[in-house]
């Protein structure tokens, strides 16, 4: 199939070189000129594993273009998908860019053609899609066309594998009175193994929407959670393994630390709460999501003031990680950012480190004093409290003797419960986590597992909280 992708930002450079893999015909259209010249010199213009790759093969097949412009690659697709960014940058929707591109390049598209909206985008444009597409081709004197949506859920960092091997597809249905759009829809993903769901168009924006807010609500659940467990002396790690072990729970997205980041996840929950208010709905839930995530980092602040003692003016604090979460160079809403301006804000020195160049010279761009450092060691140097804030393999095998020769005072705060606390204590540091100030501190008592277990004369076992939780099969 010939299909042409419009906008090449994380979701349409994937979507864009995955078609090409499969084997389809795919021109990707991207209007900002500094991009496409990038693109077009075989340069990624962000950090994405594997896509390098992926791009570079379906460029040498042949079968993945660039362009920087709408019109021609239209006129020869047999799908258009639409990838253009649809935030204002502030924590607001605009459909600006989406309206824009729709003009341009709806009415050129061959009567056969289907249009495929792949940008997350709010419900009420949603709704208005299928009028707005057939007004656009009745004004250029052409007959209706398909019109779907194609909600992605792929995550930055895995953002390959997510889209090779989803784990379902959805197509929405706008306006397909015969059902030819689906078909072709059908036929562009048929390497897909997943089951695909078809739904109205509407739907499928709330399957995405939906799953987005849930687990934006998971992860500020095993915050709150966090802060229960530090009240009263339980160590969250372990109690988010036992709740994990129920399968209507499972073990994911209840990590909690510093919060959710990303262009994702904040926003979505900020926009649909403003909106949802703007209608006159309330969604309290919702609101409590955002409030219990924006606490998390200033309470992250609190903790490091509370373990110096003495207030932060002087204080030097290593920062490990920037980017919102690890394998990725993003930024967008990353926890670190907000941390280390609060931090400087209140006198700190802070010195920082990410693995990624680019993010942090864009951090110090970002956060005014940031000393962003090119290693660990350098960042660590003379601190008073290393804070882990983005979960990079690097700092999983950090050698923290080496660490505690440079620091100032042997305190790490784990921002993100990524650290295994007895090397870290090894190594003659103080840990604390977020929800783990129990640590070492109670000993309990563990029932084993279903296999051992008899009624009337149930074994046990003691352990301290030290130990890791003992699985008994
Ligand atoms: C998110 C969704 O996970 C994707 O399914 C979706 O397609 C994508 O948004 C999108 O709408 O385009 P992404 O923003 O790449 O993907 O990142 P996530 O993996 O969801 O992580 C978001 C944030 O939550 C990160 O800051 C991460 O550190 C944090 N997080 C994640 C936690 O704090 N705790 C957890 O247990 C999991």
């Amino acid at each position: 199939m010939h299909i042409s992708v419009v906008g090449l930002g994380y979701v349409g450079l994937v979507t864009s070189a995955g078609l090409a893999r499969w084997g389809h015909t795919v021109e990707g259209v991207e209007t900002s000129p500094e991009r496409l010249h990038a693109l077009l010199s075989d340069k990624i213009p962000f950090h994405e594993p594997d896509l390098p790759e992926l791009v570079a093969a379906g460029r040498e097949s042949g079968r993945l273009l660039f362009s920087g412009s709408n019109l021609e690659p239209a006129q020869r697709a047999d799908i258009v998908i639409t990838a253009v960014g649809t935030h204002d940058g502030n924590g607001g929707w605009q459909t600006n860019t989406m309206r824009a591109c729709l003009s341009e390049i709806v009415p050129h598209m061959r009567d056969e053609a289907v249009l495929v909206v792949r940008s997350t985008l709010p419900p009420e444009f949603i709704l208005e899609l299928p009028e707005l597409v057939t007004a656009l081709r009745r004004e250029a004197g052409r007959g209706p066309i398909p019109v779907l949506t194609n909600p992605e859920f792929t995550r930055e960092g895995s953002a390959v594998h997510d889209f090779l091997h989803p784990e379902r597809l959805i197509i929405g249905i706008a306006h397909d009175p015969d059902g030819s759009g689906l078909r072709r829809a059908q036929e562009a993903y048929a390497d897909v193994t997943a089951p695909t769901l078809v739904m109205s168009a509407i739907d499928a924006a709330f399957a995405k929407l939906g799953s987005n807010l849930f687990l934006a609500t998971k992860i500020s659940f095993a915050n709150e959670l966090a802060l229960l467990c530090d009240a009263y002396g339980a160590d969250v790690s372990n109690a988010v393994l036992g709740m994990g072990y129920d399968d209507r729970i499972g073990p994911k997205f209840l990590k909690s630390g510093i919060g959710f980041g990303g262009s994702c996840l904040p926003h979505q929950v900020t926009m649909t709460v403003a909106e949802a208010r703007r209608d006159g709905l309330e969604v309290p839930l919702l609101g409590a999501v955002d409030t219990v995530n924006h606490r998390q980092r200033t309470r992250f602040v609190e903790t490091i003031e509370s373990l110096l003692g003495s207030g932060l003016s002087g204080r030097r604090i290593a920062l490990l990680g920037l980017t919102f979460k690890p394998n990725t160079d993003d930024l967008r809403d990353a926890p670190a950012l907000t941390i280390a301006k609060l931090l400087i804000a209140r006198g700190a020195i802070v010195q920082a480190y990410d693995p990624m160049p680019a993010a942090r010279l864009r951090a110090q761009g970002i956060v005014p004093n940031l000393q962003a450092m090119p290693n660990v060691l350098d960042a660590v140097r003379g601190a008073d409290l290393v804070a882990l804030m983005t979960e990079w393999a690097e700092f999983g095998s950090l050698d923290w003797a080496a660490v505690r020769d440079l620091v100032a005072q042997p305190i790490v705060l784990d921002g993100r419960g990524f650290l295994d606390p007895t090397t870290v204590e090894t190594a003659g540091f103080a840990y604390t986590g977020i929800g783990r100030r129990s640590r070492g501190s109670v000993g309990v008592t563990l029932t084993p597992g279903p296999a051992a277990i008899a009624v009337g004369s149930t074994p046990s076992v003691t352990f301290e909280m030290d130990d890791a939780v003992q699985v008994i099969s």
